[in-house]
């Protein structure tokens, strides 16, 4: 069972994640680090609705990048357009989780009004 890590604001969030019978919101692909975000309550944006057309899902992969499904053309060609787009950089809707891995959600990407203002840490729930 994969082991994923949200990092937000410099506070880790971990989470064993049943990917085999996480249910499946169509945000992103099946199994993505979108998916598994929403399905654990973390907050990503994710303004075009996980179709690799936007880069508000943008994230930063700490560790495990072996663990995501290989960046694709048309993310990489997305994530052009993203700000401050690093090597470690993916689409969190398009890099889909086979193992333990680590990511950071930027905070340039973060919707604090839907998150209160920046006063809470997202619906995070352990
Ligand atoms: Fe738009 Fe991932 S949600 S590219």
């Amino acid at each position: 069972m994969p082991n994923v890590t949200f990092i937000l604001d410099g506070q880790r969030r971990s989470f064993d994640v049943d990917l085999a019978s996480m249910p499946y919101g169509h945000h992103g692909l099946r199994g993505s680090l979108l998916d598994v975000a929403l399905n654990v309550g973390v907050v990503v944006e994710h303004v075009c609705g996980g179709n690799c057309a936007c880069t508000t899902c943008h994230v930063i992969v700490k560790s495990g990048a072996e663990q995501l499904s290989e960046l694709s053309d048309d993310e990489a060609d997305r994530l052009d357009a993203a700000w401050e787009v690093t090597p470690q950089s993916r689409l969190a809707c398009q890099a889909v989780v086979h193992g333990d891995v680590e990511c950071e959600i930027p905070v340039y990407t973060r919707n604090y009004v839907e998150e209160g203002g920046g006063i809470r840490l997202g619906r995070i729930h352990t």
